[in-house]
C-alpha cells in the first residue's frame, strides 16, 4: 500500500493570559509586500537620527568626568570613530534618574558640551521605577499626581529595584506619560543637554524577587485594568512617553534616539531595542545574529546586541569577531557589566587595535547605504537585514539560513563566529546571481558553496550583481564627519551587464525631511556600458554639496577604451580611469560629480 506523503506544515499553538487574540493574516504574496502590510497595521520604523547608526560606547559605568573624557580622547589617540557615550545607572544620584551624582559627575553640562564639539552626543539611563524617597520632589510629585500603578488593595504598589524600594509609574496612562515627557524638558532635567538622549531599561518591568522578577498580576493600571492585561505593552508606552519626551524638548525639531529593552509590535516607531544581558561566549556571539533577524522580521528593525557579551571577559579573538560581526548589525554598541574587566577596542594590543579599528570604519563608509536602507524601512517596512528567503522566496535552501544574512537586496554577510576559524564556507544563493567578494573583487557564480580562507581582519561579505552602493570616501571621528566625505559608487553588474541602487540624503537629524519634504533620493542604473544618476522620487529636494568622487565597476569582462561625463550644462569630459584585468575591475576618478545632480557615464 502506498503511504500518503503529508505536505510539510507548522502549527501554531497561542495562549492568552487575558482577553482575546485578534489574529490578521497577511497576504503577501511575497516577502517584501508582508512587510508593508505589517507595518501599515503596526507602523513604520522611526528613521534615526544619522548619529544613531554609528558605534556607541557604553559600560556599567564610566566612573566619571575624567573617565569619560579620557575614553573620548582614546577614540581619537587610536583614530577610531565613534558617536555616542553611554552613562549607565552609576551616573545618578542614588539611582534617581534625572539626577547625577554630582561628586562623580559636578558638571554634566560642560561634558556633553566637550563631546558635542566633537559632533558626539552622550545617552542616559532612566529606567521606570522611582526610588520611594519622599525628600525628593520627582517621588513626590509622581505621588501626588497619581503616576503609579497600585496593588490589589489600592495603595501604590512597591518593588524592589536598583535603588531599593520603588514604585512604578503607569505609563499606560496617557496622563502619566505626558507627565513623565515632561521630566525630559531642558528646565526640568537639570544638567541635560539637547545632545543628551536616553536608554530605557528594566522595562519588562523589572521587580527583584517579584513573581517571576517582574510585577504581581493583579497589580492595578489607571482605568483598573490588571497589570496581566497590560504587561507586555509597558515598555512600549515607556519608549513612547521618552521619545515623545525628547520630541517636545526640541519644539518639535528634532529626531529622538531611545534604546528600550522592552518592546513590542509597534515599537519600532518609537527607536531601537537590543536582546538584553547576553554573554561573553562564541555561542552568544552565534545567537545574536538570529535573534536580530528575527526582530527585524518582527518589524523592530533597529536593534543589536551588546559588543563583546554583557557578562564576563571575552578573549581578544571573540572581542574582534563580536566588533566585526556587529558593524555589520542595525545598533551597534559596545556594553559591558560592572564587574568585567575594562575592554576598550585600543586594550588589547596593537593587531586587535587596527582590526576593530578596521572594522568600525568600514561600518562608516557603509553609512550612505545604512541610512538609505533605515530610509526603506521608513517608507516601506523592508527591514535593513534580513534573513536569506526574503530575497530568494523560492529557494528552500535558504529557509533555514540563519548564521548568514542580507544588508538591504545587496550584501550577503558572513560573520565569522567560531574560534580558530581559517576557513569558512559559504553558500551563495540564486543559481543565476553573480556575486563579488567586496574585499578581494573576485567574482562568484551563485548556487554553489564556496570554501574562503578568512583571517583575524577578514569577515566574508558579498556584493550582489545587479546592485550598487554608496560609501563615503575617507576618515573622520563621527557621523557628522563622515556625512562631510566624497562618495564612492560601487557598481556591480549582473549576468545582463546591469545594476541599480538609490541613495537617500537629508540634514541626518531633523524633521525637515517630513515637514519640509527637504530631502533627496537618487537613483543609480547601468544598462549597456551607461551609468545614470538621477531623481529617484518626485518628492523631495535637499541641496547638498557631496560629490561622488570615484565609481568602482565590478564584473567588466573587458577594459574599456574611453569613459566619458555627461553633465546637463557643462562640456562632455573624458574621465581617467584604471582596469584590473585579473579581476574585472574599473575604477574611474577624480569625477566630483555632484549627487544630487543628473549626470551620465558612458563607459566604450
Ligand atoms: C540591565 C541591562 O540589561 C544592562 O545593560 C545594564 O547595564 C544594567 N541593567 C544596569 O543598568
Amino acid at each position: 500500500m502506498k503511504r500518503r506523503r503529508t505536505p510539510p506544515h507548522t502549527d501554531v499553538h497561542w495562549l492568552s493570559e487575558s482577553g482575546v487574540i485578534d489574529c490578521m493574516v497577511l497576504l503577501g504574496p511575497g516577502p517584501h509586500q508582508f512587510f508593508k502590510q505589517y507595518a501599515d497595521l503596526t507602523g513604520y520604523q522611526a528613521l534615526p537620527p544619522l548619529f544613531a547608526l554609528g558605534y556607541h560606547q557604553s559600560r556599567w559605568n564610566y566612573r566619571d568626568e575624567a573617565d569619560v573624557k579620557a575614553v573620548d580622547a582614546g577614540f581619537d589617540v587610536h583614530r577610531i570613530p565613534y558617536d555616542v557615550m553611554w552613562l549607565d545607572i552609576e551616573h545618578t544620584d542614588g539611582k534617581r534618574y534625572f539626577t547625577w551624582d554630582s561628586a562623580l559627575f559636578p558638571d554634566p553640562v560642560g561634558l556633553q558640551r566637550h563631546l558635542q564639539a566633537r559632533g558626539r552626543k552622550m545617552v542616559v539611563i532612566s529606567d521606570p521605577h522611582i526610588k520611594t524617597d519622599p525628600c525628593w520632589a520627582l517621588y513626590r510629585d509622581a505621588r501626588e499626581g497619581e503616576h503609579f500603578i497600585k496593588d490589589r488593595e489600592g495603595q501604590v504598589y512597591c518593588g524592589s529595584c536598583w535603588p531599593g524600594e520603588s514604585s512604578y509609574l503607569d505609563f499606560s496612562s496617557s496622563r502619566t506619560r505626558a507627565w513623565y515627557s515632561r521630566c525630559f524638558s531642558l528646565e526640568k532635567y537639570k544638567g541635560s543637554t539637547p545632545s543628551l538622549f536616553v536608554w530605557n531599561d528594566m522595562n519588562e518591568p523589572s521587580v527583584f524577587g517579584g513573581p517571576e522578577q517582574t510585577m504581581p498580576k493583579d497589580a492595578v493600571h489607571h482605568g483598573g485594568w490588571e497589570h496581566r492585561d497590560l504587561h507586555n505593552l509597558y515598555g512600549f508606552y515607556q519608549h513612547k512617553a521618552t521619545v515623545e519626551g525628547l520630541i517636545t524638548r526640541s519644539g518639535g525639531s528634532e529626531r529622538p534616539f531611545v534604546l528600550s529593552r522592552s518592546f513590542f509590535a509597534g515599537s519600532q516607531r518609537f527607536g531601537a531595542v537590543w536582546t538584553g544581558d547576553n554573554v561573553a561566549t562564541w555561542e552568544y556571539l552565534r545567537i545574536s545574529i538570529p535573534m536580530v533577524l528575527s526582530l527585524s522580521l518582527a518589524g523592530v528593525a533597529f536593534c543589536g546586541a551588546d559588543v563583546g557579551g554583557f557578562v564576563q571577559d571575552p578573549e581578544p579573538e571573540l572581542l574582534v569577531r563580536w566588533y566585526q560581526a556587529a558593524a555589520l548589525q542595525p545598533f551597534f554598541r559596545g556594553h559591558a557589566a560592572m564587574e568585567t574587566k575594562r575592554r576598550e577596542p585600543w586594550l588589547f594590543g596593537e593587531e586587535v587595535t587596527a582590526v576593530i579599528r578596521s572594522a568600525i570604519q568600514q561600518r562608516y563608509r557603509l553609512l550612505p547605504f545604512w541610512y538609505t536602507l533605515f530610509h526603506r524601512a521608513h517608507t516601506c517596512g523592508l527591514p535593513p537585514v534580513r534573513p536569506l528567503w526574503i530575497e530568494f522566496p523560492t529557494e528552500e535552501s535558504t529557509f533555514t539560513v540563519d548564521d548568514r544574512y542580507m544588508i538591504g537586496g545587496a550584501l550577503l554577510a558572513c560573520p565569522v563566529t567560531e574560534p580558530g576559524i581559517q576557513e569558512v564556507q559559504v553558500s551563495l544563493p540564486g543559481p543565476e546571481e553573480v556575486w563579488y567578494d567586496i574585499h578581494s573583487k573576485k567574482v562568484y557564480g551563485g548556487g554553489g558553496t564556496l570554501r574562503l580562507p578568512v583571517t583575524l581582519d577578514s569577515v566574508p561579505v558579498f556584493q550582489r550583481g545587479g546592485s550598487v552602493i554608496c560609501r563615503s570616501v575617507g576618515s573622520g571621528t563621527c557621523t557628522a564627519d563622515f556625512q562631510l566625505l566624497p562618495l564612492d559608487i560601487t557598481v556591480a553588474i549582473n549576468s545582463q551587464g546591469g545594476a541599480e541602487g538609490e541613495l537617500y540624503l537629508d540634514d541626518g537629524h531633523s524633521f525637515c525631511f517630513r515637514d519640509r519634504k527637504a530631502f533627496s533620493l537618487r537613483g543609480f542604473s547601468m544598462q549597456a556600458g551607461r551609468l545614470l544618476c538621477r531623481a529617484a522620487s518626485r518628492e523631495g529636494s535637499f541641496h547638498c554639496g557631496t560629490v561622488v568622487q570615484s565609481v568602482t565597476v565590478l564584473g567588466m569582462k573587458k577594459p574599456p577604451s574611453s569613459v566619458t561625463l555627461y553633465v546637463p550644462g557643462e562640456e562632455d569630459r573624458s574621465a581617467s580611469f584604471e582596469f584590473v584585468e585579473a579581476c574585472g575591475v574599473l575604477t574611474v576618478h577624480n569625477l566630483e560629480l555632484r549627487v544630487t545632480a543628473d549626470w551620465e557615464i558612458h563607459i566604450c
